[in-house]
């Protein structure tokens, strides 16, 4: 049976990952240090949970180590972008310096198989078509940045080790027990409350939301897939929303209409309009299409917040 290391699984992504491995028969251990992961997202034994920072150089290597892990999928990191912002050198020093910790330490292992390092769309810039993985990476800000870094960091770690490595990079996730105040949880803690008028920023930014669970079937079908070499992916869904399709369609989800108040505090100085993965290549590689429609998945989140699809 293959062991699986996930650093961050405590959080939103993870959560959902964590549940597709098991039930395919990998062991799954986490490290995570529960900044913005919370322990009871996660069905594993303790002996399988580790408490720790990944910018602890001592015990990411003795850690590793221990566990000795088949695959690693590397998702710790600061990465709600005005957190970010506002923490510039926090969210570095976890994004890179914890990055290079992690691959120093799993160059040393002889059973290691792959390793997938969990990017972001923010590395590419404001572009208005659908974003293949060839395009040119410019990200707009501290967190683009230290992705690209990491990013750059799984090809050094490549070309020294030979071990089949994934970069993934993420579009918008949405779905059930998500940590930050993104969109839809946005939307949806306001409705929860009761509220039928919502504050909210910019209504017309367009995002490719992917659900949590077509997103961790991606990528495990990545790790069984992938046999050789380094490369890319996006992954998102080639589909685009505005912030108002999103409320149609939590209106729809409730059977109510739901009135938008712009909020000034909550407007974005610097927004991209668009941001749309191009997934052909994810689709041509893989046996695998997104299965869960934006309505679909809000209408889950609004009937059944805290589970995932089965
Ligand atoms: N959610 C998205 O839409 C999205 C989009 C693009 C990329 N990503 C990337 O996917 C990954 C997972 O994102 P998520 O949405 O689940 O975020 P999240 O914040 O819910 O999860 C990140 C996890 O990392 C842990 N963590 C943070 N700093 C750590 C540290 N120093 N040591 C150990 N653990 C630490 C947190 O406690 C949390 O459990 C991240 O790398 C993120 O940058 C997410």
């Amino acid at each position: 049976m293959k062991r699986v290391l996930i650093t961050g699984a405590a959080g939103f992504i993870g959560s959902a990952l964590v549940p597709e491995l098991e039930k395919n028969g990998y062991v799954t251990y986490v490290l995570d240090n529960l900044s913005f992961g919370k322990r009871d997202l996660l069905d594993i034994p303790d002996d399988r949970f580790v408490l720790g920072d990944i910018t602890d150089r001592t015990l990411v290597q003795k850690e590793i180590a221990r566990i000795s892990p088949h695959w690693i999928i590397h998702l710790a990191a600061i990465h709600f972008i005005p957190y970010c912002n506002q923490n510039p050198y926090e969210s570095a020093n976890i994004n890179i310096q914890g990055t290079i910790n992690v691959l120093d330490a799993a160059k040393k292992l002889d059973c290691l198989e792959r390793v997938l390092f969990a990017s972001t769309a923010a590395v590419y810039p404001i572009v208005d078509t659908p974003i293949p993985e060839t395009f040119v990476t410019n990200p707009l800000d501290i967190y683009g940045l230290s992705k690209l870094a990491g990013e750059r960091l799984m090809n050094e770690f490549y070309l020294e080790t030979q071990i089949p490595s994934i970069i993934c990079r993420f579009f918008n996730a949405f779905g059930p027990r998500e940590t930050n105040a993104h969109l839809i949880p946005e939307i949806h803690r306001q409705i929860v409350e009761g509220k039928r008028k919502i504050q909210l920023g910019n209504l017309d930014p367009q995002r490719d939301f992917i659900h949590t669970s077509d997103m961790s079937l991606a990528l495990r079908l990545l790790l069984e897939k992938f046999e050789t070499g380094i490369d890319t992916f996006n992954i998102g869904s080639g589909k685009e929303y505005s912030v108002r399709a999103v409320v149609q369609a939590f209106e729809r989800a409730i059977g109510e209409s739901i009135e938008i108040q712009v909020d000034p505090a909550r407007v974005r100085k610097v927004e991209r309009h668009h941001l749309c993965a191009d997934i052909q290549k994810l689709t041509e590689f893989l046996d695998w299409e997104p299965a869960v429609s934006l309505d679909r998945g809000i209408q889950k989140l609004i009937d059944d917040p805290h589970t995932a699809f089965a």
